[in-house]
């Protein structure tokens, strides 16, 4: 195999942050790889706004379906987010035997078990790191770094955009409003911003992220889930006063197999580590049986983090391929087979 060859549907914000990586980094990536990856083909229904890093025009389409019918590609990244039509793309890609990179954090929560359930049919993988806190790469810590742990706690700040909303009108008194679009400006906000302040994005990430650390199924219905939108600035102020920081939070707890999933806003002393995390950075705590307590930080959002996420897995990816790898098994709560059910 000469090179990897990879078909981008989606070019936004994180899709740019993906090929800038890989342009900057190509030297380095193909060291560590043994063979040259290369972006064939990139489809977007719009191809004419500006963008912060560009395409050969003749790379371009309009049609995600070029990408999936193109028996050269090997991997598609799927980087336009929501339900549909970003699941029939990744369905059919798995169908015709490409493996398949995702940010999609919607998508894994609502039908993470149908994809991995295809994966596993068709006998491809699924990378999925940039789903859950940007750059940090914690789904990986929790698949290989943790892997010889029973893991029974896992809270912290898993949304960018709304810990930048808090930051913002706690240290600079901004309105809420105004907060949010300055979010919006950075690029940190999803397409659907409500996503992000009403808690409904970090649920997302916590049901995934729970999934794997306690190999429960996906539920995400099972989330109890409040988001910042009726915070204002008297809060804020408030909370500051008698020291504390608002921050929302994701928490994950497994008491001896009861599984509890909560996200809502919460005043966190000054002097607690959480509470100075600032701005689009995410920080996690877990506590494993074997290694005690760590803590994971770094930004939760935003071109480059995600972009870095999601070569990260394509890296891996190349990695099993030149070693002749055509299927890596889900992570624990990704098939019913693997996973139990949860009990909350
Ligand atoms: N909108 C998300 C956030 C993007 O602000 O965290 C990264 O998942």
């Amino acid at each position: 195999m000469d090179s990897i060859r990879i078909g981008l549907i989606g070019w936004g914000t994180v899709g740019c942050g993906m090929l800038q990586t890989l342009r900057e980094n190509a030297k380095e990536i193909q060291a560590r790889v043994g063979v040259r990856m290369d972006v064939v083909r990139v489809a977007d229904l719009d191809l004419d706004s500006p963008r912060p890093v560009s395409v050969d025009p003749h790379l371009l389409t309009r049609s995600a379906q070029d990408i999936l019918d193109d028996p050269s590609i090997h991997i598609v990244v799927e980087l336009i987010g929501g339900l549909e039509p970003a699941r029939s793309f990744i369905m059919k890609a798995l169908e015709k035997g490409k493996h398949v990179v995702t940010a999609n954090k919607a998508l894994l929560a609502h039908h993470g078990n149908e994809i991995f359930a295809q994966a596993a049919k068709c006998g491809r993988s699924v990378g999925f790191e940039a789903s859950v806190a940007g750059g940090i790469p914690l789904l990986k810590a929790i698949r290989e770094g943790l892997s010889a742990n029973r893991l029974d706690t896992l809270f912290g700040i898993l949304n960018g955009t709304a810990n930048y909303i808090l930051t913002r009108m706690t240290e600079d008194g901004l309105p809420f409003a105004q907060a949010l679009a300055e979010a919006q400006r950075h690029g940190y906000a999803e397409a659907d911003p409500s996503l992000d302040v009403d808690g409904i994005d970090t649920a997302h990430k916590l049901a995934i992220a729970s999934a794997m650390s306690f190999g429960t199924s996906i539920r995400l219905d099972k989330v109890y889930v409040e988001g910042i939108r009726d915070i204002d600035l008297l809060d804020v102020q408030f909370a500051s006063e008698f020291g504390y920081r608002l921050k929302l939070l994701a928490i994950a707890r497994n008491t001896n197999g009861l599984v509890e999933l909560r996200v809502h806003p919460t005043l966190i002393p000054e002097r607690h580590v959480l509470a100075s995390v600032r701005g689009a950075y995410n920080a996690v705590h877990i506590h494993g049986n074997a290694v005690g307590n760590i803590m994971l930080y770094g930004l939760g959002a935003g071109m480059l983090p995600t972009g870095s996420a999601v070569v990260a897995d394509l890296v891996d990816l190349a990695r099993d391929m030149t070693l002749g790898i055509v299927h890596r098994v889900p992570p624990l709560g990704f098939l019913p087979e693997y996973s139990s059910e949860m009990p909350v």
